[in-house]
């Protein structure tokens, strides 16, 4: 029924991990899954490493997390990959990073494209350099068609930039008469931004203890469920991901409403 046994190395890790994601599927799992994967630099500290070493072992990471989410049917994980603010970062670093998605995709597409992922990006894509834009689209382009996980990057995104662009587009639409005032409210808003095609994520989850949001999604995950660990992104485990998802499982949500029980008090 696994066809990706080979991802967990001993039997018995694998049984345990093929018994809980069985038991994960019984129950509603989240459509929209969105990562912040943080914690390269500080693996690669702490193992005296320069930070980029950090960053190729999260593409490790990455690998392993998008089959496993593909085999629990999430619909969709999105992947912060690279913030607006990242560009501050030393130039070395900005470029090892930009050199990624082509370093990745070169070697993990096919196996993407026979497990029927397909890939998208929501960010600025015009101030990547050229080789990053490349590798990307050529991802998406090869991948429309498949119908599994969508294998979201958030490559140069930032939430606040995301909400400018939504209100000049819908300023611009006003003013076109293409759209009248009324018209504006919360899914309109949604249409105009970058993951118009997409439902709010479900489930939040940040690595490396950092509590914080950092620009990302500021809209969409006003009522997403948060999950927040301390491991460190390369070390980011099948066995996270299924205790962050059993963790949602456990939740209730209330979307500012009252449960069934509460209701009837
Ligand atoms: C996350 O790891 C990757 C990116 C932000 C691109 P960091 O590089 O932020 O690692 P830390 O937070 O410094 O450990
Ligand atoms: C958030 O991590 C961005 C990504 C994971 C791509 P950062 O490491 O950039 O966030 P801060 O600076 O600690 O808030
Ligand atoms: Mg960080």
């Amino acid at each position: 029924m696994f066809k990706k046994m080979k991802l967990w190395n001993t039997p018995v890790k694998r049984n345990t991990i093929n018994e809980r994601v069985t038991r994960i599927l019984e129950q509603p799992c989240p459509e929209h899954v969105a990562i912040i994967m943080d914690g390269n630099g500080r693996w690669a500290k702490k193992r005296a490493l320069p930070r980029v070493a950090g960053h190729h072992e999260g593409m490790r990471t990455v690998r392993k997390i998008t089959m496993l989410a593909n085999q629990l049917n999430i619909k969709t994980l999105t992947l912060y990959a690279f913030s607006t603010e990242n560009w501050k970062r030393p130039k070395f670093e900005v470029d090892y990073l930009m050199g990624l998605p082509e370093e990745f995709l070169g070697s993990f597409l096919p196996e993407l494209i026979e497990e029927n992922v397909r890939v998208t990006m929501i960010g600025e894509e015009s101030r990547l350099p050229q080789k990053t834009r490349k590798a990307v689209d050529d991802a998406i382009g090869k991948t429309a068609k498949n119908t599994g996980l969508n294998l979201n990057f958030a490559l140069n995104y930032g939430g606040r930039a995301e909400i400018i662009d939504a209100v000049k587009s819908i300023a611009n639409d006003v003013k076109n008469e293409a759209l009248t005032i009324e018209d504006i409210n919360g899914p309109c808003f949604s249409r105009y931004l970058m993951t118009q095609a997409l439902s709010d994520p479900d489930l939040l989850i940040r690595t490396s203890g950092e509590l914080r949001l950092s620009n990302f999604m500021l809209w969409q995950i006003a009522y997403t469920e948060l999950w927040f660990t301390d491991v460190l992104w390369p070390d980011f485990s099948e066995t996270h991901l299924i205790e962050a998802v059993e963790a949602f499982q456990q939740r209730t949500r209330r979307y500012g409403g009252l449960n069934d029980e509460e209701s009837k008090r």
